[in-house]
């Protein structure tokens, strides 16, 4: 037996052979179908009826804020954003940073159906994709969209790396020129903006490095770095940068200790490895 057939044969899925997020998602959307009647037609249309995750997900985020828009055409947009490889990697990746370091849950089925985080960051990646290959009218109604519906406010400039949790989500605010990179974690209320005095034509937003956790109301201000794996205290107000693997907290913001990306899941701070892609 090769070692995909060995594979299968005890249930762990390649990516030759299965989805594991997608089947992993049916069988949670058969199991609330079958427990809670009230809720059967909602999983049937969204996830049921639907042939991918990318499908599920699409269905779900259109019918949240297609606005004025038909929900068809805003879904159909978004499947096609959702067919292009780097984004279909990212949303696996941002699914298993949630089911590993969100403490409140561990059903994808909670994230696909109802976390305004993971609709944000989702939503925003398609705006993002429409950023980039020109269709920036698009773009913005969708990140005004999100800003309306989720209150999360993402420039469609922004790019965001994969294996991101947004946790609560509720005012977030993240300009045009920061830029964040991958297995990130933020809560509430962080704000990556501007400082008071932006130098002329250059970058005026944070750059965030890997595996950095940013604390609910932290407001992080100005062109500055945060190196990676480094966390930032609730509430913080940071105006310089941050070296790698330091923890900063207060007004403004001091340090008060060393970090690092291997710590455990409670501190919301470890690496994403094995997506199940
Ligand atoms: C920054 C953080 C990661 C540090 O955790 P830690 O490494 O366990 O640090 P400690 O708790 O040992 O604190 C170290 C020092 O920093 C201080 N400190 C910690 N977090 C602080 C914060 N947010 N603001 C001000 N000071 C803070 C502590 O009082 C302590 O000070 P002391 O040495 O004078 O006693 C954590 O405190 C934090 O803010 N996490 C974010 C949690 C969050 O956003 N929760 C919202 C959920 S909805």
């Amino acid at each position: 037996m090769d070692i995909e057939a060995s594979r299968e044969a005890v249930g762990i899925p390649t990516p030759a052979t299965a989805d594991f997020w997608w089947a992993r998602l049916r069988r949670e959307a058969e199991g609330v179908a079958a427990r809670e009647p009230v809720l059967a037609a909602l999983v049937q249309s969204t996830v049921l009826d639907q042939s991918s995750l990318e499908d599920a997900l699409s269905h779900r985020l259109a019918s949240r804020i297609a606005g004025v828009l038909p929900a068809d055409a805003l879904r159909a947009v978004l499947r096609e954003a959702f067919g292009v490889e780097a984004l279909r990697r990212a949303l696996r990746f941002d699914l298993a940073a949630l089911i590993d370091r969100d403490p409140a849950s561990d059903a994808a089925l909670d994230a696909v159906l109802y976390f305004k985080g993971f609709h944000a960051l989702e939503a925003h990646r398609v705006a993002h994709h429409l950023w980039r290959t020109e269709r920036r009218d698009l773009a913005l109604y969708l990140s005004d969209r999100v800003a309306e519906v989720f209150q999360v406010e993402i420039h469609p400039a922004v790019p965001i790396g994969s294996g991101t949790f947004i946790d609560h989500a509720t005012g977030i605010s993240i300009g045009a020129s920061a830029e964040i990179g991958d297995n990130v974690s933020m809560l509430q209320g962080v704000v990556l903006g501007e400082a008071e005095e932006p130098v002329p034509g250059g970058r005026r937003h944070p750059r965030v490095g890997h595996g950095v956790l940013i604390g609910a109301g932290a407001k992080l201000l100005g062109p500055i770095e945060i190196g990676h794996c480094s966390r930032i205290g609730a509430g913080s107000v940071v105006t310089r940068s941050v070296p790698p693997n330091t923890t900063v907290a207060g007004v403004p913001a001091r340090i008060v200790g060393h970090a690092g990306c291997a710590e455990p899941s409670r501190a919301m701070d470890q690496m994403v490895f094995d997506v199940g892609l």
